[in-house]
């Protein structure tokens, strides 16, 4: 299964721990929360760096959650190690993003079937253009009829992988962007769609937008986490 020894620098959990189908929440305490709250017969596998990690069933079927920090070179170091040392074939970002475009609102839900970026990581793959970094097109299927079962309103096109959170240039990236259709904008996608084609795995993103550079509306921590519990349920399924 693994191509090299477990456990790795940043994962302690021993061969056979983690499911093929893992929840990847930036914050390690939401994966925590999908742990205590969805699954069943729990096992911690993770805690190193605090970047906790859980597995367990849900609807009878074996499905793992962990952190993976902020960042493409954070989730890239994770999302490497799972695919290629742990076995992982469906990874599963769940995260917040700032909607680019008007029609995209707080509280929606967003499946970011491409991911631009201005981050170097997909650089480093040294092919000899640029990649396009693309979602599992089972995964997104699958998350779209969750979704379309809840009722939740979502928006399934090209997100933007920042490097930077506070960027100066903020107000000209929403237009430009915006421009070429981009939805919202998050940090980790490109490097989980880059990392997850160089491992033959398959991965996807799912986002709730938690601000919009469009209105400058925000949303309430409260909120976050009620509609984080939605996307939870979306990714749940797709185990
Ligand atoms: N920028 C980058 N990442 C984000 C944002 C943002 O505005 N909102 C939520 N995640």
């Amino acid at each position: 299964m693994s191509e090299n020894k477990v456990p790795t620098p940043h994962i302690a959990a021993k061969e056979g721990e983690i499911a093929e189908t893992i929840l990847l929440p930036g914050d390690p305490l939401r994966a925590k929360y999908i742990a205590d709250h969805f699954l069943t017969d729990v096992t911690q596998f993770n805690a190193t760096r605090n970047m906790f990690g859980y597995t367990g069933t849900y609807k009878g079927k074996r499905v793992s959650a962990m952190g993976t920090g902020m960042g493409c070179p954070s989730i890239g170091i994770y999302s490497y190690e799972l695919i290629h040392f742990y076995g992982c074939k469906n990874l599963i970002r769940i995260g917040t993003a700032g909607a680019m475009r008007p029609e995209v609102k707080v509280r929606d839900m967003v499946f970011g079937m491409g991911a631009c970026t201005t981050s170097n990581y997909v650089k480093q793959f040294r092919l000899p253009g640029d990649y396009s970094c693309v979602c599992s097109y089972e995964l997104l299927e699958k998350a779209v009829t969750a979704a379309k079962e809840r009722g939740i309103p979502y928006h399934v096109g090209n997100i933007l992988s920042s490097d930077m959170f506070y960027n100066p240039d903020l107000p000209q990236m929403g237009t430009s962007w915006d421009r070429m259709g981009v939805l919202a904008v998050e940090m980790e996608s490109a490097a989980l769609y880059s990392n997850a084609a160089y491992g033959g795995a398959n991965a996807l993103c799912i986002l709730t937008i938690s601000d919009s550079l469009v209105t400058g509306e925000v949303t309430t921590a409260e909120e976050r986490q009620n509609t984080f519990t939605g996307m939870m349920e979306v990714a749940l399924e797709l185990a």
